[in-house]
């Protein structure tokens, strides 16, 4: 299943008639940490450096106040000069980075250049939308462009290490950090995964637009407790394997070079100095080359964990379990000369780690172009209009159409030329900065387009009119806005409402939720406008799945538009007044209510499943009570996970099986062929559109139980109106193999069902089996 050690296979799939496989090995990429020549340049270096060069090259630091010119703190310089300092984070600007790194090259002795670093996380200057919004497109190719444009325009400034991908399974929408991933799912995200890499990257890391990548955090961040951001995460090691590792092992076979580890205790032990994960796992199993980051002063809070009662603790704990750099906790500056002195930590360890780090500034090519290209006439480029343009294909591509009933005896969206009138209402709808998402590196509300100011003029050139009233702020308990809010829209013919979350404060880090409903009083205003019984459509911004429970049954349309950066109000515009049909599909499953959480698609069954059983009603007398539901919510998703829907209609013929029967035995020797699965896709309305075709597999009698349902593979289909195309899947060993008893990833004899369909909850299905 998706958890294997598998090949990383990626699906180059777009919205053209054709499809192709990149199946791709980290052998295969041009980033070779593991090339001869490197190798001997590092160590003749290693061999001039004194043991406090060799440990300044594994101490990362931060530049507050990035951006502006002597924010530095003055140590820095005089430590960089002494070559007691190896790679620096948030510092931007051609200027900024070239004075420092013109310190390094030209101060210190053995002319070591500074690793800029920075958490460039879904755009440079240019913003795309927020990762988890990237992943439902599922089209990784857009990805892996969108994170080419940021390592261009990153680079520029002689940033080249991002702080990304995330590559978290999150399964827990009160984890405000949820935004940075994939979802929820270990196939998607492992195709997600690569595809970020393989943009940074590039195909050689030495290009000078190629940034390192950085796949964080390893391992288990998104299963924090309750949700509780840098909450504790217990995860057996079977669920590691299946569910947690697999998109770090992919990102690792495509090639990624460097690793960070995660603030929470995995089991009982500091991610940060677990050696099970950091170097068990990574570097014994895995054959890791790259280097492994601290997040951000995680080494000194071990102590908070209990771990270690000082610093030295802290620092020897972490080194020796297999943490190379210390990222702004100053332990090993502080502790590491004496800990290899005393002999606590053998020399050999900080040579290893310094070893890797150096090796990644040579296969950047570093040493040989260490200044970023001074930008001609200073200050904050202008973005490409390209790239502005991509955005916006990325956000319309991104958003997520969860309901569209009917209005006036016709589809709710899209806008027709009927509607003269327009009310847009809610603290979202002209929100420049909050449309960025978190993480926005160096973009700027400047160069937002809102949905105000898209549909503004869209409905002016028409000779039409737009009616805006804020109504409430994103959170405030007061109603003196709702008035001309309900004014507004008893004068329109539709009301569009702008709705959702704070991007900072609410999405982001440290910003866990133990209500997912909308913040403040939006639910009262969107009540009283949706109250004067006008068509009303809800526009939902936000970074993790919220309980538009209400509104699911209360208003003709919603249309989730997660954080979509730059191009937020043009990507809207098009999509509601249907340039484009929405396309893009669920990676996490909406809850009707927060009790539901951690809630995935992909879960075990029961010994007493509610299967049958209407959860739509509190049970009764007449009931069986012993079921594993909730007296008092459904246990389905409201909306679940690969759901969406269009502005056309798709239907999948029944499947066609190239063999009804597998062997467990051939499939593990290699020896014997896979199973073709194959549907037929039909757009049977009028409008072209992309069909996201998703494949779910399920297998009974093996030695431990399996998830109800997993997706193996997915396609992103073109199909203009009448149109119909073939979709096959292949269905193998890496699509069969789970963790089992024995611990080992083999095929089992077993029964299986395949669906092929357009969610998680829907599909043709047909069953196969899988023999000795
Ligand atoms: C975050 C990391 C990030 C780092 C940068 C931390 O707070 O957890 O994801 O890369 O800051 O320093």
């Amino acid at each position: 299943m998706a958890s294997k050690m598998r090949l990383v296979r990626v699906l180059l799939l777009a919205v053209t008639s054709t499809w192709s496989f990149c199946f791709l090995r980290a052998q295969e990429l041009a980033l070779r940490l593991d090339d001869p020549a490197i190798e001997q340049r590092v160590s003749d270096l290693l061999g001039q450096m004194t043991l406090e060069e060799k440990i300044g090259q594994i101490v990362h630091f931060t530049a507050d106040s990035s951006n502006e010119p002597g924010t530095m703190h003055p140590d820095y310089r005089e430590q960089i000069a002494k070559g007691q300092v190896g790679s620096f984070e948030n510092v931007t600007g051609a200027a900024e980075t070239n004075a420092l790194q013109k310190l390094a090259v030209e101060k210190s002795r053995l002319h070591i250049p500074l690793l800029f670093a920075l958490d460039v996380i879904h755009g440079y200057r240019t913003v795309f939308p927020v990762p988890l919004a990237m992943a439902a497109t599922w089209d990784p190719v857009l990805v892996e462009r969108a994170s080419r444009i940021a390592a261009k325009e990153a680079t520029r400034e002689g940033i080249r290490w991002t702080f990304s991908p995330m590559v978290d399974i999150a399964r827990d929408a009160r984890w405000g950090r949820m935004v940075e991933g994939a979802g929820e799912d270990p196939y998607l995200g492992s195709a997600m995964a690569v595809a970020y890499v393989r943009g940074y990257q590039g195909a050689r890391l030495d290009d000078p637009q190629s940034m390192l990548a950085c796949m964080k955090h390893f391992v288990g961040y998104g299963a924090a407790e309750a949700g509780r951001d840098y909450n504790a995460a217990e995860i057996s090691e079977r669920t590691l394997r299946q569910i947690y590792l697999p998109p770090f092992h992919a990102a690792l076979e495509a090639g990624v070079g460097s690793v960070m580890s995660a603030f929470n205790t995995l089991n009982g032990v500091p991610a940060t100095s677990n050696w099970f994960t950091l170097t068990h796992i990574l570097r014994e199993e895995w054959g890791f080359q790259g280097a492994v980051i601290s997040d951000y002063g995680s080494t000194g809070e071990t102590i908070a964990h209990g771990i270690a009662v000082d610093g030295q603790t802290a620092a020897r704990k972490a080194i020796l379990a297999g943490l190379d750099i210390d990222l702004e906790s100053n332990l090993y500056s502080h502790y590491l000369p004496e800990l290899v002195r005393s002999g606590a930590v053998p020399e050999v360890v900080v040579d290893q780690a310094a070893r890797r780090m150096l090796r990644i500034k040579f296969a950047l090519g570093l040493f040989d172009h260490p200044y970023a290209p001074e930008p001609a006439t200073g200050g904050n480029p202008q973005l490409d209009p390209a790239d502005v343009e991509f955005a916006r294909t990325v956000a319309e591509r991104s958003f997520v159409l969860l309901k569209n009933g009917e209005s006036g005896g016709k589809a709710t969206l899209p806008l027709g030329s009927e509607v003269r009138t327009i009310a847009l209402i809610g603290p979202l709808a002209d929100s420049a900065a909050d449309m960025l998402g978190p993480w926005r590196a160096r973009g700027t509300a400047a160069d937002v387009v809102t949905l105000r100011t898209a549909l503004t003029s869209r409905m002016q050139q028409a000779g039409r009119q737009v009616l805006y009233a804020k109504g409430t702020e994103i959170v405030s308990d007061g109603d003196s806005g709702f008035a001309e809010a309900v004014a507004a829209a008893k004068q329109a013919d539709v009301v569009l409402m702008a709705l959702g979350e704070d991007s900072f404060w609410m999405s982001a880090e440290a910003a866990s939720r133990a209500h997912l409903g909308l913040p403040g009083n939006q639910q009262q205003l969107l009540e009283a406008v949706a109250a004067t019984g006008k068509p009303v459509v809800l526009i939902v911004f936000s970074g993790r799945p919220l309980t538009v429970t209400w509104a699911a049954s209360h208003v003709p349309a919603i249309l989730q538009a997660w954080f979509p950066g730059v191009q937020a109000g043009p990507a809207l515009v098009r999509t509601l007044f249907g340039d484009v049909s929405p396309s893009g599909k669920l990676t996490v499953s909406m809850p009707h209510s927060v009790g539901q959480e951690p809630l995935y698609y992909d879960a075990l069954n029961t010994g007493r499943p509610a299967d049958g059983i209407d959860l739509s009603r509190p049970p009764s007398n007449h009931d069986e009570k012993y079921h594993s539901r909730y007296v008092d919510e459904p246990n389905a998703a409201l909306f679940p996970f690969g759901y969406g829907l269009s502005y056309t209609k798709f239907i999948y013929s029944p499947l066609e099986l190239s063999t009804s029967q597998l062997s467990a035995s051939g499939l593990n020797q290699k020896t014997a062929q896979a199973l073709h699965v194959s549907t037929t896709v039909r757009n049977t309305g009028s409008r072209a559109g992309d069909e996201i075709v998703e494949l779910y597999l399920r297998l009974r009698g093996t030695s431990v139980a399996l998830p109800v349902r997993q997706l193996e593979g997915f396609r992103r289909v073109a199909l203009a109106p009448g149109e119909s195309k073939r979709v096959e899947f292949t269905v193998g060993r890496d699509e069969l193999a789970f963790w089992n008893i024995d611990m080992q990833d083999f095929v089992e004899p077993a029964s299986a069902t395949v669906w092929i369909g357009p969610s998680s909850a829907e599909g043709k299905s047909a069953d196969f089996v899988i023999a000795k």
